[in-house]
């Protein structure tokens, strides 16, 4: 159980199956300039998107573990396959706020649409899970809902294959039959496509908002930590941003200082396992 009174200069943990969360913790990074934050990303098990739900949450769960150890404030699910499948699952094993990508996703979109025809594209478990149309018909049962999985995009962008020729094809095989359906706004439902955004709007046209959900995530954070007295008080020293990955350190820095766009000096690979 992750202890409660945390102290406001603590620091925000965010995990991701492997490097996609690095998008969340960026649009963390501008909304909370001054948060110290924890990065972990699962990358010996990755992906998520393929597995059954019990391993998902048995993995997430392993995390929150790792979350306890280093005494975060919050908790940010920055994965929609764990933030849909483990959720609501682990939420009271925390004392802490925890919050994932999808609902704050969800809204945004709903809020976006012009038309009522909203895309879905995720991980094969993301969309499986039902979730994302089942919290928009909650907003609105009318609302014309057309979701997709995309396996291959997440291991395209873990290659650093962000704008490339293969990266189009497979882009323009997935996203066909969603353009002809007349959606106006399609949901990124999965924390690694942001990096594919170029492409995918280059498919679904100009006319379409993309919603990257780490953008309504980060928005969504702000608020919880004011509410709750948690937003960091000591704003004179520089933030401190720790990296922590259960395989290859080296290329979550590597990949970590492009998605960033920050120098990554030190990632420490963590035995998953022993949590
Ligand atoms: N970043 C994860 C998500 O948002 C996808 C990667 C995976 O399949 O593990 O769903």
């Amino acid at each position: 159980m992750i202890r409660e009174g945390s102290h406001s200069d603590a620091p925000i943990g965010i995990f991701d199956s492997g490097l996609g969360g690095l998008t969340v913790m960026r649009e963390i990074m501008r909304v909370l300039p001054e948060e110290n934050l924890i990065y972990f990303g699962d990358t010996a098990r990755v992906p998520y998107g393929s597995k059954s739900r019990d391993t998902i949450i048995h993995y997430v769960e392993q995390i929150l573990h790792f979350m306890e150890e280093k005494e975060v404030k919050a908790i940010v699910v920055a994965c929609g396959t764990a933030s849909a499948y483990a959720l609501e699952s682990v939420r009271h094993k925390v004392s802490v706020p925890i919050l994932g990508v999808v609902r704050p996703g969800v809204r945004a979109a709903a809020a976006a649409t012009g038309n009522g025809r909203i895309g879905v594209i995720g991980t094969e478990a993301s969309v499986n899970s039902g979730l994302y149309e089942s919290l928009l018909h909650g907003i609105d049962p009318e609302l014309f809902v057309k979701s997709r999985a995309c396996p291959l995009f997440v291991p395209l962008v873990e290659e650093g294959l962000w704008r490339d020729e293969i990266t189009t094809m497979v882009a323009k095989r997935y996203l066909t039959e969603i353009k002809g359906t007349g959606v106006d706004t399609l949901i990124m439902g999965c924390t690694h496509y942001p990096l594919l955004s170029d492409t995918i709007r280059e498919v679904m046209g100009p006319q379409v908002t993309l919603v990257n959900i780490g953008v309504e995530t980060a928005r969504v954070l702000s608020g919880i930590l004011a509410v709750q007295g948690l937003t960091k008080r000591t704003i004179d020293a520089p933030p401190v941003y720790r990296f922590y990955s259960s395989d290859a350190p080296e290329k979550l820095c590597r990949f970590g200082e492009s998605a960033l766009r920050m120098e990554i000096p030190e990632a420490v690979r963590i035995s998953i396992e022993d949590y």
